[in-house]
């Protein structure tokens, strides 16, 4: 069923088999102006932009998802199940929940906990810990080592309110869950992979701090963002 309610291009080899996933359409243009080469513009319904190009003569696509759980349940699902994409990597930005934290530090999400009915909705899926693709983490772990870039192994909590009544809740799911920082679309992601025999992972860098308060300006982000994406890029095959 190609093209899809929300992906244009006709032709499925267009799609790499891996695609990075970043929430906002133009990090997905920033990722393909700075780092791809060869690059062809894929998607633009809805300004979800998607790209696919070589990184180091290797090709790989990059696609954004919007913001939360709905958006990113469709496009993951339409690029896994319609254009036979094997691989999604997500690369967000996330909440910290401990000062342990700094900001840009960069989590390589081993499992993703949530309240969100998506996976009992999508599948009668019950539990509410989804964990990433060991195999995709072993990789990202590997390429996290050879570029001498830090990361932190960790569960993160996806939630679907980004404006809590009550902000302090985020030291109960820290304690209660185990979650070190939120962010709003892998437990949809990760669900998706494993209902269609898919894989996924995602790697988040440290945005804003719930317990110190601390926080970066958008422009600050965009360049901050890149030691995540050199490590998922290394993905290109
Ligand atoms: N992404 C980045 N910061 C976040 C936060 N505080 N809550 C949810 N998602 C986020």
């Amino acid at each position: 069923m190609i093209p899809t309610p929300h992906i244009e291009v006709k032709d499925k080899g267009i799609i790499a088999n891996t695609v990075l996933m970043p929430g906002d359409p133009l990090r997905a243009k920033f990722i393909a102006d700075t780092f791809l080469e060869n690059v062809e513009r894929f998607n633009t319904v809805r300004n979800v932009f998607g790209y696919t190009g070589t990184y180091k003569g290797r090709k790989i696509s990059v696609m954004a998802s919007g913001m939360g759980m709905p958006s990113i349940g469709i496009y993951s699902y339409e690029l896994f199940e319609f254009y036979g994409v094997e691989n999604i990597i997500r690369i967000g930005s996330c909440g910290a929940y401990t000062a342990d934290l700094n900001l840009y530090d960069v989590i390589l999400s081993t499992e993703a906990w949530s309240e969100s009915s998506f996976a009992k909705v999508q599948s009668g899926y019950d539990s509410d810990i989804i964990a990433a693709s060991t195999d995709l983490n072993s990789k990202l772990e590997k390429f996290s080592k050879e570029l001498g870039i830090e990361i932190h192994k960790e569960r993160i909590h996806s939630s679907d309110v980004f404006y809590r009544k009550n902000f302090h809740e985020y030291k109960e799911i820290y304690e209660k869950h185990g979650c070190v920082a939120v962010e709003m679309e892998s437990f949809a992601l990760f669900h998706n992979a494993n209902v269609l025999g898919k894989k996924a992972a995602c790697l988040l860098t440290v945005s804003d701090n719930l317990a110190t308060e601390e926080v970066t300006t958008s422009e600050e982000r965009q360049n901050a963002f890149t030691n995540m994406m050199k490590i998922a890029l290394e993905m290109a095959e």
